[in-house]
Parts: C-alpha cells; structure tokens; sequence
C-alpha cells in the first residue's frame, strides 16, 4: 500500500480481510499501520524493487505517485499494480485536460476558458456577467481552485497564480469557468478500463469549521450513503458521468482502470463535474470502506484484468458510515506535533479508528501530521452512525485535539 493517510491505512484493513492477502507492507504508512517501509510515495524505483522482492500487488493511494507513472514504471518490470496509468490519471493531474475532454465528449461542467495570459483572463472576466472560479492547471495539494464572489477577487485570484506564481508550475495555465451553486457530493467508481461499478456516494466536509465556515482542507469528515445523490440521481451520473468519462477515454486510446471520482455539484436536479480524482477520495475513503461487503481484492485483481464484467455489482451494508475527522489545532496552517494521543486502545465492533499524521515512538502514539485521526463508525441510520462516531471520538484525547461537530449534519437535514 503506497501512501500514509487515513485512505490508505482504510483500504488496507478492507484488503487485509480478504483470504487471498497474506501481509500488508505500507510505504511509507503511519502510525497505526503494519509492516511500515521507510520509502516514500514518490520513490518509484525503491518502490517497485520492493514489490518484486516481496511478490506484492501494489495499490496506490495518492494522485502523486499517479501523476508521475507509477503505474507506467511498474507495468514496464512485469509487477502487478492497481491504478490509473500517468495518461489516464490526467483527468485529475491537468484540469485544463481533464475540462476540455468532458467538452469534447459532452460530460456535464460548468463554462469555461482556458487563459495563459493575465491581461486576456481579467478581459474575460470584465466580459461575463456570472460568478466565476479561477483554478490552476496542475496539482496543488487541493489549494489551487478559489471560489470567487466578485470580478475583484477573480482579478486578484489571475494575479495570484499566473503573476506571482503562487502554485508555481501547477499555475502556468488557469481555468475561468462559471461559479455553480448547488449542493455538492461525491460518486466514486472502480474502472477495469470497459466496465465501471459504483463505488458509494458519499459527502464530504471540506472548510475547517462547522457550518462549511473557513478555509478549505483536504476533508474535515465524511459520510455514506448520501441522500444528495437518491437512486435517480446516482443512475444519471453513473450513465453521464462516470460511464462516459471510461467509453470516452478507450475511444481516445486511454484505457482507465482503478478508482475514477467524480466531484459532482448538484444545481436544479443535474449533475455537474467539478473536478475529477484518479483515486479514492480522503476521508470519502474511510466510510465507504466501512460499508464495503465484497472482497475489495477480487475487485482489485478484477480491475487491473479487465474482467469486471465477471464479478457481481459491489454490496453494500445498508448501514450508514460516518468518518470524523481529528485533527491538530491550526490545521490547515500550521500546527504542534509530538503530541501524545490518548485513548487509542479502546475498540468496539462497529467503529474503527483510522489514522493519518501519527507516528509510533517508544510505544506511544504521536501527532505527525495536520489530519490526524479519522474516527469511523457504523449505524442503522445516518444519526446513530454520527452518535457512534462522536462517542468514540470522544474516548481519544491530545493537546491540541480539533474536530468539527456538525459531521453529517446536511445529510440529516437534507429534504426538510
Ligand atoms: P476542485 O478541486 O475542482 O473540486 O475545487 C475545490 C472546491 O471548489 C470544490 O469542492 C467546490 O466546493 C469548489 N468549486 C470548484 N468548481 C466550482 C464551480 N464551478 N462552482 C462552484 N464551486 C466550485
Ligand atoms: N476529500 C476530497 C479528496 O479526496 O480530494
């Protein structure tokens, strides 16, 4: 398993219950993980020696290593691994890619122009009468898309990334597209390349505060199923959406296997793609795990074969799973770590504690990182799935200790 979040500790308690997997290997892992290697995710060449001495199937968290052909690098050395191929994962890796390919093939998302000059962007903007959202091209750990409430901060956003270079690279090129606002979940699917099977919907919590208040992170807590997405509405995307980004991608030579996410903004019954991800989301990750009642391994092996098709449709425990974020005070800035976490050795059947930014010293459990924990629990209903996770949230304690109380709070009050 490549990574060291709560995705990747998730996907391997998932894959270690299945019979066919004998020992997990994290590289480089945290601190509730198993067999930690000290290699890190963008060691591609340490990485694959690794996995042929240990005879591994690799699966890839992160959109990195993704990014950069981890995939490509292993396929060349025969070494069985799960995951986009570099081509494939630019549908997360270029926006501006990624938004011209959903033009050309007719996927939902909003308008938009693509600008390398500054002075043609602010013309752009002084020309529209919408909302808009200025984004940068490439990778930008989540930071580098600002949602706009006037032409002034559009301005000032053009300014940041194609004048400053505020995102380097990532920034050489910028997306202007309309501002939607609507409701936004995500729909997550595994792809063989032909075939794709849902995933489960969930919604994910990305200011740092309640009431969706304060900067963005990379995900303060999240929930599945989600009623944004009823049956009617997951059939659409699933059709739209995910089934037209895999037939498009093979008719353009691309064949895209392991997890395709779409972020979806919902406005007046239809579904748009805000972004895609060439990976699991992070905390989406967590519940979804949670809920998942199939080997995630034979769906896995299903996916880099090309043999989907063979395997019944995904199950689902009808239970709702929530994922509560802990994190450090300061996140998403700067925050205390070294911090020793409390109340770790207590377990309970229907809730599991999947770390993130921690590190085992001396046999304790340290703070490492700006998401620390993620809380996880089951529940026949949404409300009992938050109740469990609070409470068990509840029992772990350190200094600087930071969570949002209000979890699933819009999957309950949606409707009413
Ligand atoms: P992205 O990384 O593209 O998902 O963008 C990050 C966040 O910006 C999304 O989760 C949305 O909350 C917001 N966002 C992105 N595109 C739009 C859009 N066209 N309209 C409104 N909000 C958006
Ligand atoms: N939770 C959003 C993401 O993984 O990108």
């Amino acid at each position: 398993m490549v990574g060291s979040g709560g995705r990747e500790h998730a996907l391997g308690w998932k894959l270690k219950q299945s019979p066919h997997v004998d020992t997990i290997y994290f590289a480089p892992g945290n601190g509730g993980t198993e067999n930690n290697q000290n290699i890190s995710v963008d060691q591609i060449d340490q990485l694959a020696q690794f996995a042929k001495e240990n005879n591994c199937l690799t699966v890839v968290g992160p959109e990195g290593p993704l990014s950069e052909g981890i995939v490509d690098e292993f396929i060349k050395r025969g070494l069985s691994i799960f995951g986009p191929t570099k081509n494939a994962a630019q549908l997360e890796s270029s926006k501006v890619w990624a938004k011209n390919f959903m033009k050309r093939n007719g996927i939902p998302t909003a308008q938009f122009e693509v600008f390398e000059d500054p002075k043609k962007a602010k013309d752009y903007v002084k020309s529209v009468d919408y909302k808009l959202v200025v984004k940068a091209d490439g990778l930008a750990a989540g930071k580098g898309v600002i949602v706009c409430n006037d032409s002034s901060e559009a301005i000032s956003a053009i300014d940041k990334i194609l004048i400053d270079k505020s995102f380097g690279n990532a920034g050489s090129k910028i997306i202007l597209e309309e501002r939607i606002d609507g409701v936004e979940a995500s729909y997550i699917a595994l792809s063989d390349g032909n075939t794709a099977y849902p995933m489960a919907s969930s919604q994910d919590h990305k200011r740092i505060f309640d009431d969706d208040k304060g900067p963005n992170t990379g995900g303060m807590g999240a929930y599945s199923p989600t009623p944004v997405i009823n049956e009617k509405m997951a059939d659409e995307i699933q059709k739209n959406v995910i089934e037209k980004t895999i037939q498009s991608m093979k008719k353009e030579g691309i064949i895209f296997k392991g997890f395709l996410y779409a972020g979806i903004m919902i406005k007046d019954g239809k579904p748009y793609v805000l972004e895609y991800n060439a990976r699991m989301g992070d905390p989406e990750c967590q519940p979804i795990m949670m809920r998942m009642d199939s080997d995630l391994y034979e769906y896995v092996m299903a996916s880099i074969t090309g043999t989907l098709s063979k395997l019944p449709k995904i199950q689902w425990k009808k239970q709702s799973a929530v994922c509560v974020v802990l994190a450090s005070k300061g996140y998403p800035n700067s925050y205390p770590k070294n911090e020793e976490i409390l109340g770790l050795d207590f377990s309970d059947k229907n809730s599991y504690v999947f770390h993130a930014g921690t590190k085992k010293e001396s046999g304790k459990i340290l703070s490492n990182g700006g998401r620390v924990l993620g809380v996880t629990a089951l529940g026949d209903t949404l409300q009992d799935a938050i109740k469990n996770a609070y409470a068990r949230a509840g029992k772990i304690s350190w200094p600087s200790k930071y969570c949002r109380t209000d979890i699933g709070k819009k999957g309950l009050s949606w409707g009413k």
